[in-house]
Parts: C-alpha cells; structure tokens; sequence
C-alpha cells in the first residue's frame, strides 16, 4: 500500500515538475520569433487535444507543457537541437521525463538518443512537422486560417515537396507508423486540434511586442 501510494506521489511530483505558467515564462526566456512561439503554442494545444483523446487526460497539462518546450533550444542553438534542452530545462526543474519526451522528437534527427517510447512522445514526433506544413498551407488560403481546411489539401502538399520544403515528410511517416494510425486519421485529428487552439493562440501572438 505504501509503496503505490509512493509511486502515485513520484508521478504526480515528475508531473508537476514544473507548470505551464513556468513553462511559458523558461520558454519565452529562449524565443523572441513569432513564428517559433506560433509553432510552439500550437503543438502544444495539439498534444493538449490528443492527450484527451487517446485517454491521457489527467496527464494533458503533462502533453501540453511537453508540446510547448519541445523547441526551447531550437531559436538561439540551432545546431545543438535536442542536445542543449536539458541544460536548459534542467536548469529550471524540470523532470528527466519531461526532458526525455522534449529530447525524443529529435530521434534519429538531432543526435539525441532519446526515443519516443510513450505514446506522447510519438505523437509529438508525428504532428510536429505535420502542423508546420499545415500551418503553412494555411497561410496560403484567403482565410489564412486552418479552420478551411481540409484533409484532401494537405495530403496534396504533403505530396508536393517543394511547398514547405524544409518540412521532413519522412519523419511524417514514421510518427504515423510509430502510433500505427492511417496518415488520413492523423492528418485530420490534428487539423481538429489545430482548429481548436487557433483563435486563442492568434490573441497571445496579438499580445506579443512585436520584434525590433
Ligand atoms: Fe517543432
């Protein structure tokens, strides 16, 4: 009995290593780019969404904070991706599993060796690149907006490797597979989630100085 109720206060304390609200502030710390904090919110509010949907829910502030730090050391060390995290992380208190599950999108990527094990971490490992390469056919729409858009368009970009050329339709593929869904039923849950999040992260980008 003592010994569950050890391990039950171990999880909660990893957790809530540290909050959204500390989260936020350390990232910030790191990234001025608009775009990078766009991209950050919305992965975060992806992963929130399907936390809740794959029966994580308690763990969904978990998701989200893992969603919103995933590139904390991408802006300011570009070349040591996944590698300067958990220095900076661990800095600031945070948990070697959130650190694990930060590092492990860069898997086979970056030079980390952490791999995506919990169903989290693939899900951040797929929808990563995917919601950039959504989020920029967004941006090409009239409405400039994901709530148009539809699963068929972009599979069609997918498709088309010199639209968001930088954005890794292998590692698309491989979430896909590491989760076991069809690349149709990821496409459209995180277009769902994307949809979800959009307006409210449009007013934090809104609130933002704007960068000199
Ligand atoms: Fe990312």
């Amino acid at each position: 009995m003592l010994r569950i109720d050890i391990i039950i206060r171990t999880m909660s304390t990893l957790r809530a290593s540290i909050s959204r609200e500390q989260a936020w502030e350390l990232f910030l710390k790191y990234n001025q780019d608009h775009f990078h904090i766009q991209h950050a919110l919305t992965v975060e509010g992806i992963m929130r969404r399907f936390a809740e949907e794959l029966g994580y829910g308690e763990d969904a502030d978990f998701w989200g904070v893992v969603g919103l730090l995933h590139d904390i050391d991408f802006e300011k060390h570009p070349n040591e991706h996944c590698l300067k995290a958990p220095e900076l992380l661990r800095s600031s208190g945070a948990s070697e599993e959130l650190i694990h599950a930060v590092c492990s999108h860069g898997y086979g990527l970056t030079g980390t060796d952490a791999k995506p094990e919990h169903q989290m971490e693939k899900a951040l490992f797929a929808i990563d690149e995917l919601s950039g390469l959504i989020w920029a056919a967004a941006l090409i729409r009239p409405s400039k907006s994901v709530q148009d858009i539809e699963v068929k368009s972009v599979k069609k970009k997918l498709k088309a490797l010199n639209f968001a050329a930088g954005c890794n339709r292998e590692v698309i593929a491989q979430g896909t597979a590491m989760l076991g869904w069809e690349l149709d039923a990821l496409i459209e849950k995180t277009i769902l989630a994307m949809r979800s999040c959009e307006a409210a992260i449009n007013a934090v980008i809104e609130r933002l100085t704007p960068v000199a």
